[in-house]
């Protein structure tokens, strides 16, 4: 069961060290069963929490869909793989505000699969998922928009019947739910036949309630 933190855009420098020294206290000892962490922080906490974080694996919260040049500002796969083992690609807040098309998506996903990271698509509608039909070895993420940020989750049920239809249409992919998960809701989630980890962002900036989330998923 994967279990991603997605920070977003929080943290100072000094919150991030908090969240080290308080996770890895838990960490240290912990024996992780059926969990594999991940955290996804901003670009340049990278660095920082490769060295320091124990136990667990570190994602992009994003990838350039260009390879290589003359494109400021952009971070891409190839120099990401020194680093991460898995890219977020396509979060709902990255196809609404910097208007990311499926066509860039998949750009990105051919890229971070070409440098050897696993990428984790997020999905709010099902047509996002059939231009990832031939990619084995992927995550999606079905994360429906009103749950997002929310408190507000999807339905056990309504996630059932989204991933019937997204395996339908993308048969080689493993699927996680995201949306306002949180430690008091996750055992309703985990159960889901099809779900294969989860994607949590509002708790996880709480040291303390991703690693409770992450001990309820281990068991
Ligand atoms: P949330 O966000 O956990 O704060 O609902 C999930 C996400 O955007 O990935």
């Amino acid at each position: 069961m994967l279990i991603i933190a997605n920070w977003k855009l929080n943290l100072t420098f000094d919150e991030v060290k908090d969240w080290v020294m308080t996770y890895n206290t838990f960490s240290s000892t912990y024996t992780f069963n059926r969990v594999k962490p991940v955290v996804c922080p901003s670009f340049i906490y990278i660095p920082y929490l490769k060295e320091h974080l124990l136990k667990t694996k570190l994602g992009a919260q994003n990838t350039s869909h260009f390879a290589k040049g003359k494109y400021t500002g952009e971070v891409s796969a190839y120099q990401l793989k020194n680093f991460v083992s898995f890219s977020l690609i396509g979060h709902s807040e990255r196809r609404e505000n910097f208007h990311e098309t499926d066509e860039n998506i998949v750009e990105k996903v051919s890229l971070c699969k070409n440098e050897g990271i696993v990428p984790i698509i997020c999905v709010n509608k099902i047509e996002q998922v059939s231009p990832l039909k031939n990619f084995d070895n992927i995550f999606i993420a079905y994360e429906p928009l009103s749950a997002i940020g929310s408190k507000n989750p999807d339905s056990p049920s309504h996630i059932e019947e989204m991933t019937h239809e997204i395996l339908k249409r993308a048969p080689k992919a493993k699927i996680l739910y995201g949306g306002s998960v949180s430690e008091e809701n996750i055992k309703h989630f985990s159960c889901l036949k099809n779900i294969q980890g989860f994607l949590i962002a509002s708790e996880s900036l709480n040291p303390h309630s991703f690693i409770n989330i992450l001990k309820k998923c281990d068991i």
